[in-house]
């Protein structure tokens, strides 16, 4: 079935609005693509999931109000305008899941039918939309074991996990290495579930924060041991076991290195996935002072064979997706405004 020329997809309705500025554009042109470049390119995934952004209604916009005006210099104009719009207007959603509509010329391993899960990256995203062009570089096949929303919490939020336990802390996840220490800090929410899972896949002794409300919740992900962050020893991070972390997957903001320093063994590692300025700065201040414990801020890098591990442990039934709530495309400023919010336990999906 070949994608449609138009499709549903929400998209910003302007610069600055948060979620409210979120709107279902009926209309929006499907960009499928059959030669998207080396290596790239699934065509375009029938979403069983998520997103797109403002860019083309943006676009569109100005191409009503030019009219039919198509002189080389008004088109010159749009495409600078165009560029400049794309450099802000980038979309909330980057995690997807489908089946596969076409595949370009480059592409090896997908073909039209395969159910797939994607990443879009933060410059293209877009996944709020009834089509998307992937990368199959970024592109995982989804086993019918998986289902499709489960496989959609998993690329960003899961790989961010994956990343820091496996390549920042160096944790082996067939369990083979030494013992550590690990805190994971906001373990109830996107990343922090799936890193404590992950973590328990190691041969580590966890101890995770959370809210109240989540405490159980963690414990049944598998932490050894449980923190209310507005608690004294919980805002603190002390271990209720009295040890000290070896790592600290760091998914909360706002906490000081001097909160984390005394709760940090010899050579402990903070790895940041929300770093600040401030966390910048004590990263190279540590650095500089040549000092054993260390801050190391995280950019996620995806890669499909990656991806392809954590679908795998989904199927295996080694690790899975908790999912806060599930809103349908045409309320995904709900979904938005959730997330925005930050209090969600797990991951937000969209269907159609
Ligand atoms: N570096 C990267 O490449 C990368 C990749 C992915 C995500 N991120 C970033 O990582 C951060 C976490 O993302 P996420 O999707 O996992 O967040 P999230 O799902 O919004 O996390 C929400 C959860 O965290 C809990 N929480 C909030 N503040 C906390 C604190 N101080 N201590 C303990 N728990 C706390 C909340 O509990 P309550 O509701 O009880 O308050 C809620 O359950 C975001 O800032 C995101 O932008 C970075």
């Amino acid at each position: 079935m070949p994608a449609k020329k138009l499709m549903r997809a929400v998209q910003y309705d302007g610069y600055g609005g948060g979620a409210a500025a979120l709107k279902v554009n009926p209309e929006c042109r499907s960009e499928v693509k059959k030669d998207v470049g080396f290596g790239a390119v699934t065509g375009g995934c029938r979403l069983e999931n998520l997103r797109r952004v403002g860019r083309v209604r943006v676009f569109e916009n100005i191409r009503r109000r030019t009219g039919k005006l198509y002189s080389s210099s008004v088109k010159f104009l749009i495409s600078l305008l165009r560029l400049f719009v794309n450099m802000f207007f980038v979309g909330p959603a980057m995690d997807v899941t489908g089946e596969v509509i076409e595949v370009g010329t480059g592409v090896k391993n997908l073909k039209a039918g395969d159910k797939v899960v994607t990443t879009l990256g933060p410059h293209a995203a877009g996944g709020l939309a009834e089509y998307v062009v992937a990368k199959e570089s970024l592109t995982a096949a989804r086993p019918p074991e998986v289902s499709a929303a489960a496989a959609a919490g998993l690329p960003v939020a899961g790989l961010t996990a994956h990343q820091a336990l496996t390549d920042s802390a160096g944790i082996k996840l067939d369990g083979s290495g030494k013992q550590v220490n690990v805190l994971v800090t906001a373990a109830s929410g996107g990343v922090g579930h799936y890193a404590v899972q992950l973590a328990k896949l190691g041969n580590t002794h966890v101890t995770a924060t959370c809210g109240a409300r989540n405490l159980d919740f963690v414990k049944r992900l598998g932490a050894d041991e449980v923190l209310d962050y507005k608690t004294p020893d919980g805002a603190a991070l002390k271990s209720p076991s009295g040890i000290k972390y070896d790592f600290v997957i760091h998914c909360a903001s706002g906490i000081p290195w001097s909160t984390f320093e005394p709760n940090l063994s010899e050579k402990g590692k903070v790895i940041d996935i929300t770093p600040t300025s401030r966390a910048l700065l004590a990263c190279a201040a540590k650095m500089l002072t040549l000092s054993k414990k260390q801050l190391v801020p995280l950019l996620l890098i995806p890669k499909r064979e990656k991806l392809n591990f954590l679908v795998n442990l989904v199927k295996e039934g080694k690790l899975k997706t908790v999912i806060d709530s599930k809103h349908l495309l045409s309320e995904a400023e709900d979904a938005w405004a959730k997330i925005i919010e930050g209090h969600a336990t797990g991951k937000i999906i969209v269907e159609p």
